[in-house]
């Protein structure tokens, strides 16, 4: 790659050089002038010089300012997948040196990610075998008590060692490709789930457009926030609406919601809440960093927010790009009293009130917040 630095460098010595030549050989010439006629060019000599210096100070500025923007682009789009991006040598030797070495590292990661999902894959499977083994033991076993218990400890082993592959997975990205969907019958295909489990979510969705998105990611994503929705709470609401960032899905539910200093916490991979929330119930604590890594891979912004009401809302914020066909900026805001309007821009906040009549009939009141 052409070294673009040390040219600019020699260019603006001839240039500086020509400058003062130019300017003596003046001086001399019009050494014969009136002293008026001498100030005058003496100026347009220095006009032209402060140009022509101008343009070529930021002609270096960019040469130099270039490459280290696009370090740092790389570095901050370095995704969850850890996978080298394109980043061309570029920029002074010293600069072409912290490129390569960031490459490096970058392909480092990538492949110390890639050995950890190894493991772990070659771990659960491995385990798979002596889980089965011990499960037909603990079936023939006379006590039927101390059966249960064992089954139930191969279970909760059997969905760690489960879970922990998927976390690893995520980690490592996904290579599942963008679809276009329809948001709607994802979300009732997905209550519709719950309700063959006798559980009762509601639906609230305002979003009529299909949805580019990664519908498995997505689903997965739902699936953890609804199941800690159920676990937490008793009832659970799955909003959706257009704001002006893009679309946004809410879970929300009437539980004891999360202490406010360990809602980024809860994201961490094995990260419990306090015991006094858990009120004993299974889980090993990967659902939101799976969740979370999820988002991260398909472009969304994953948070936690108590409720003013009382219940937690997990707010998935998908990229505006996620919405195929949109209403040109426009979108659908619902009043205080459930009236429906068309807003633009960044007054275009969806606020829903009582999510539904369905929502009140298991007595959850729910609105989403900014
Ligand atoms: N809706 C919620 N209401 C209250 N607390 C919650 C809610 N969702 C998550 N939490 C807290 O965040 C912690 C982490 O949640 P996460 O989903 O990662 O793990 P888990 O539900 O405990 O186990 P897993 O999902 O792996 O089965 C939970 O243990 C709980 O303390
Ligand atoms: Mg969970």
């Amino acid at each position: 790659m052409l070294n673009k630095l040390p040219v600019a460098r020699l260019l603006f010595c001839v240039l500086a050089t020509s400058a003062v030549l130019g300017q003596v050989c003046a001086i001399v010439s019009l050494s014969a002038l009136s002293q008026t006629s001498i100030m005058v060019w003496a100026f347009l000599a220095l006009i032209i010089q402060l140009i022509v210096l101008g343009v070529f100070t930021s002609h270096v500025e960019k040469l130099i300012s270039e490459p280290i923007t696009r370090l740092t682009d790389a570095a901050d789009h370095l995704g969850p997948d850890l996978r080298p991006r394109e980043l061309p040598e570029y920029g002074s030797k010293e600069i072409s040196q912290a490129i390569l070495a960031f490459r490096n590292m970058q392909e480092r990661l990538a492949r110390c990610t890639a050995e950890r999902v190894e493991v772990l894959a070659a771990i659960s499977h491995d385990l798979q075998t002596p889980i089965t083994r011990m499960r037909l033991r603990a079936e023939s076993l006379e006590s039927r008590q101390d059966s249960a218990r064992l089954l139930q400890d191969l279970d909760t082993m059997h969905a760690l060692v489960k879970e922990g592959v998927t976390y690893a997975r995520t980690l490592h990205g996904t290579t599942e490709p963008p679809s276009r969907i329809d948001l709607r019958a994802l979300l009732e295909s997905i209550i519709s789930d719950y309700e063959d489990a006798g559980h009762i979510v509601i639906l609230d969705s305002r979003i009529a457009e299909p949805v580019m998105t990664l519908p498995n990611a997505l689903r997965r994503i739902l699936i953890n926030l609804v199941d800690n929705a159920l676990k937490f709470g008793s009832a659970v609401c799955i909003c959706a609406c257009r704001r002006s960032s893009g679309p946004v899905i809410s879970v929300l539910d009437n539980g004891p919601g999360i202490r406010p200093d360990q809602l980024e916490n809860v994201f961490k991979p094995f990260y419990r809440g306090p015991p006094r929330d858990q009120k004993s119930v299974a889980g090993s604590g990967l659902g939101l960093a799976i969740a979370r890594q999820l988002a991260i891979a398909m472009n969304a912004d994953l948070r936690l927010e108590n409720r003013n009401e009382g219940g937690l809302e997990a707010r998935l914020s998908l990229s505006h790009a996620s919405v195929v066909h949109g209403l040109g900026g426009v979108s659908r805001v619902v009043d205080e009293n459930g009236a429906e309007g068309l807003c633009r821009g960044r007054a275009a906040v969806a606020t829903v009130r009582d999510c539904g009549h369905a929502a009140g009939a298991v007595g959850l009141s729910l609105s989403t917040r900014r």
